[in-house]
């Protein structure tokens, strides 16, 4: 069973049957999937079929994406966790810490703060030590969210299942615990 972590204005948490709709919200919107895989936007039915994969994955994996929530509304905002980056083989065996935010909530230090938990989760409850993080070379903020969390600059490649050029970001290996 995943557990449920909080940040100062955050909580990470299991997706619920009411993720669905706002979840499919995101994943239509062109700016948010501008830069994941070749940009196109998924249908409402990706979206759900999504969520059922990132459930399983907490289930087969004992660690996935968490649903992110504001606390003070209750308003679900996206996504952040680990989940495995088997698009990219090269980087394996690594656990990846990504993110998707609603782009209402964007520009607060959102993204930062929860996968700054995530992290804190994966290193300190889970004791993973090899963690990447993977964005698409136009992806600024998310470059800069890496930075932030203290990941280091690892290689610079092609995603095999689009043929865009992505940057891998690190955990340096004295930030593991
Ligand atoms: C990436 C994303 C999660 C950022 O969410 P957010 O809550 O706005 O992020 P934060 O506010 O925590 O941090 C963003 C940082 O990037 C900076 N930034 C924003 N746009 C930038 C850009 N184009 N270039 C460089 N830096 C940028 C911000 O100033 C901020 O840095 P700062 O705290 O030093 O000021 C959000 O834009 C998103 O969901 N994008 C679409 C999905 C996506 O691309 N996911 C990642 C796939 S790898």
């Amino acid at each position: 069973m995943p557990p449920e972590i909080e940040s100062e204005r955050l909580r990470l948490r299991r997706w619920l049957p009411e993720d669905h709709a706002p979840f499919a919200r995101i994943c239509t919107d062109p700016e948010v999937m501008r830069h994941i895989g070749d940009g196109s936007v998924r249908t409402a039915d990706e979206a759900s079929r999504a969520i059922e994969r990132f459930e399983e994955d907490w289930a087969r994996r004992g660690f996935g994406l968490f649903a992110v929530e504001v606390k003070e509304s209750g308003t679900f905002i996206g996504f952040t966790g680990l989940s495995a980056p088997e698009f990219l083989p090269e980087v394996l065996p690594a656990a990846e810490i990504g993110w998707r935010l609603a782009r209402s909530s964007w520009g607060r230090g959102y993204a930062s703060e929860a996968a700054g938990a995530a992290l804190a989760f994966g290193t300190e409850d889970l004791g993973l030590t090899e963690i990447v993080s993977i964005c698409q070379t136009a992806n600024g903020a998310s470059m800069r969210i890496m930075e932030k969390l203290g990941l280091a600059f690892d290689r610079r490649t092609t995603d095999p299942t689009c043929g865009r050029q992505v940057e891998v970001y690190r955990l340096p290996k004295s930030a593991a615990p």
